[in-house]
């Protein structure tokens, strides 16, 4: 059985719900607090045993490149002036094992994945998308990983939402739980009105797959809102070798959407060492403020 050691990470969307922010610059560069949600997703893969990382960028390449490549200059400063603690900061994201490939024109996420298909070969690998946070004790990305030890099958995350919110996301039709929290699929369908909807259950950003998806990715179709749809392959997959779904009980936050990113800005400030304090002070002094103007 070949490890899986290779990730993903596409970031080149055009960032359209986070416009102005995104007209010059990736979402994928939005920081939660202090810190690039991409470096966040980088953490997951580093922290999940992966290896090589292919990053697809597009229009706003330049940013991303340079936050994981060493900044000499800003290092000789922090060294002159005894930062140590921030050239830490600084320096711990040179040491990853980056790779970046251009997707010149935003196809869509599939059409994003098919970029990667030298770089992949002919082994299993993992897609995680540049703007959905995962928390959890074992990443999601490992728990895919160990999932595949078992099955040696593509396995995609997928985690309960809304039923009137299926419209937003690639659905499951379950077929039968194999084990705890693991599903073989009927089919995948990619945004199904509610009424149409098979389920619930809506495949979140992280995905586990066989090397056999580039050869239907290449002469995939476009699908819903005219893109090349990564959950459209998985489905044309899923019918000449096995796909399961694993459902992720722990916590994720769409930083690509407004209201996703700033909750995930509050949770993670609650953890911050150096903020924490003082922003949940805040919290509870707006909270009283609000609640006081509803009284009136
Ligand atoms: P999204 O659909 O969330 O990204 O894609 P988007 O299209 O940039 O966002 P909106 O809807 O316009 O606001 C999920 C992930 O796939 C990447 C995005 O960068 C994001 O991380 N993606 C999407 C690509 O790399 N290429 C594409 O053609 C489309």
């Amino acid at each position: 059985m070949k490890k899986v050691r290779k990730a993903i990470i596409p970031a080149a969307g055009l960032g359209t719900r986070f416009l102005p922010a995104t007209k010059a610059m990736a979402k994928e560069m939005l920081p939660i607090v202090d810190k690039p949600t991409i470096q966040f997703i980088v953490e997951e893969a580093l922290a999940s045993g992966i290896e090589d990382i292919l990053i697809v960028t597009g229009k706003a390449k330049r940013p991303i490149e340079d936050h994981f490549d060493a900044n000499i200059e800003l290092e000789q400063n922090l060294k002159a002036k005894g930062k140590s603690d921030l050239l830490a900061l600084v320096e711990e994201t040179t040491n990853v094992n980056l790779h970046f490939i251009r997707q010149s024109h935003p196809k869509g996420l599939g059409h994003a994945v098919l970029q990667a298909k030298v770089f992949v070969g002919n082994e299993p690998f993992v897609v995680m998308l540049g703007d959905d946070l995962m928390y959890d004790s074992t990443p999601l990305t490992k728990q895919l990983m160990d999932h595949y030890e078992d099955t040696h099958a593509s396995t995609i995350a997928v985690m309960e939402v809304p039923h009137e919110e299926t419209n937003k996301y690639g659905i499951i039709a379950p077929e039968e739980e194999v084990k705890s929290g693991l599903y073989s699929v009927k089919n995948f369908v990619e945004k199904p009105k509610p009424a149409e909807a098979p389920s619930n259950l809506a495949i979140i950003g992280r995905y586990l797959l066989t090397p056999e998806i580039f050869s239907i990715l290449e002469n995939q179709a476009p699908g819903a809102g005219g893109e090349i749809q990564l959950t459209d392959a998985i489905d044309t997959l899923n019918q000449t070798q096995r796909v399961f779904a694993h459902q992720f009980k722990g916590q994720r936050f769409d930083v690509g959407d407004k209201f996703g990113f700033l909750k995930t800005s509050i949770q993670y400030g609650l953890t911050h060492p150096e903020v924490k304090d003082s922003l949940k002070d805040y919290i509870i002094e707006l909270g009283k403020e609000l609640e006081a103007t509803n009284e009136k």
